[in-house]
């Protein structure tokens, strides 16, 4: 779907990915709607959007709250009468820690920002989007999505499971009007970690982890417009995803070792 004169709602809109995605959505003419829990966030895009700003509305939302994401949606379809587009993008990171040190607090809040957030979003829009000429939902996996990454385990579980209901939607609504797309992020430089709660990466963390070279938010967002334009199945996001993607695909042991061996400078413990 082209994003031209479409109105496109993009979760975690205050920040890295989301923030660039709204940059690029409303510079390629697209009406767009931000959302995001930090409205101090959402306040910085919005002053980013130069003159741009008139098509961009601004609301602040937790996705964790069921209540709240289908209020904000009727009141979203009630104010701009329609969406065509919803991307799926605001996410946290688990500490680095292995399964066996992490609490079932930050368990349960990466399930639940990570999986029910994108899963809210996902059946709040949906009926409405079944009623639009063409309609596409883009929903924010991750290359630890499909391989292990230390330390964050149930990270990654929570990316397998929005992959796994992405790829079954899509076969769901193949004879309808809505495309759905998964997109699998490599590294990209964001405050992922600080707005996760976890403080800023150490260095040492940063040093192992610059095995990979991190992609700017600004060229992730492009190439994720580019493949929801595209009406990509899988979005690879940078070298390092496509790369393991295929590894994984070859030899799944050896690029979980692989992973391990680069990253395991992360973990805390
Ligand atoms: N940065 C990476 O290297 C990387 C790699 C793979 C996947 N991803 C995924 O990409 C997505 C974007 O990540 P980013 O790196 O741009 O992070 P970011 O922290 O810069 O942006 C995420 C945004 O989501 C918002 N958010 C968090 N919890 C929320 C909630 N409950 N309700 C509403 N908004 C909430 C945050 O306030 C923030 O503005 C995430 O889903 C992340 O898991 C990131």
């Amino acid at each position: 779907m082209k994003v031209q004169n479409k109105v496109i709602v993009v979760t975690g809109g205050g920040s890295g990915m989301g923030r660039e995605m709204v940059l690029n959505l409303l510079a390629k003419g697209a009406t767009v709607i931000a959302l995001d829990i930090n409205k101090t966030a959402l306040e910085e895009t919005s002053a980013l959007a130069g003159s741009n700003k008139e098509k961009l509305a601004c609301y602040e939302l937790d996705i964790t709250n069921k209540e709240a994401v289908e209020q904000c949606v009727d009141k979203i379809i009630s104010v701009h009468k329609h969406v065509d587009g919803l991307i799926n993008n605001a996410g946290i990171i688990q500490p680095f820690v292995k399964l066996n040190e992490l609490g079932y607090e930050e368990i349960e809040r990466v399930i639940k920002v990570n999986f029910y957030g994108t899963l809210y979003m996902t059946k709040a829009f949906l009926p409405h989007l079944l009623t639009r000429p063409e309609a596409h939902i883009v929903n924010v996996s991750s290359m630890g999505g499909f391989l292990p990454v230390p330390g964050q385990t149930m990270y990654g579980a929570t990316k397998a499971a929005v992959k796994l209901m992405t790829e079954g939607l899509r076969s769901e609504l193949m004879d309808t009007t809505v495309r759905v797309s998964v997109v699998f992020p490599g590294a990209v430089s964001t405050n992922i970690t600080a707005n996760s709660g976890l403080g800023n990466p150490s260095m040492a963390a940063s040093k192992e982890n610059n095995s990979f070279t991190m992609l700017s938010a600004s060229k992730a967002a492009q190439l994720i417009i580019d493949g929801m334009e595209e009406n990509r199945y899988h979005i690879l996001v940078g070298k390092d995803a496509r790369m393991m993607d295929l590894l994984s695909r070859l030899n799944p042991g050896y690029a979980a070792k692989l992973i391990y061996s680069k990253m395991k400078g992360l973990l805390v413990n």
